[in-house]
């Protein structure tokens, strides 16, 4: 089972409309899915300190995780949804957590008019020589 591409990238825009963003107001939404077709949507999550802020993907990420639906190497693909003129690219934070549940196929979609994707990417591009569990496995 898979996902319509034009559903997930529906349900990044609804998780856009929670994002709670009183400091930045840049608003983003982010649409996971996993292995076996599920979504799991989160938006970004700022705190008075700012350093406690969570990005919209990891927002996604963690609940995927904790909802025992995400393990390493199932997620299959990761929308972004913001309403801005330059496309977002999920930042490094965000990337290296992509990481850890990506696998070699794993597409990023960058969102920034509705329905209309305007960039597209391998994670992989994204985030080469990552580090990942495999150097840890070594030691
Ligand atoms: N942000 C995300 O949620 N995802 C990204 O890919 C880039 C940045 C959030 C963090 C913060 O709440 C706001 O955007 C401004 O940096």
């Amino acid at each position: 089972m898979s996902v319509n591409e034009q559903t997930l990238i529906k349900a990044a825009w609804m998780a856009r409309e929670r994002a709670y963003a009183p400091y930045s107001k840049f608003k983003v939404g982010a649409a996971l899915e996993n292995a076996i077709g599920q979504v799991f949507t989160g938006c970004n999550v700022e705190i008075a300190n700012y350093g406690c802020t969570v990005c919209a993907e990891r927002t996604a990420i963690l609940k995927a995780v904790s909802e025992g639906s995400l393990r390493p190497g199932e997620l299959r693909k990761m929308v972004v949804v913001t309403e801005t003129s330059r496309p977002t690219a999920p930042c490094g934070s965000c990337r290296q957590v992509i990481e850890e549940f990506a696998n070699e196929e794993t597409e990023i979609l960058i969102v920034t008019q509705l329905d209309k994707v305007s960039m597209r990417f391998k994670h992989s591009e994204l985030l080469p020589h990552a580090f990942n569990a495999k150097q840890i496995e070594i030691l």
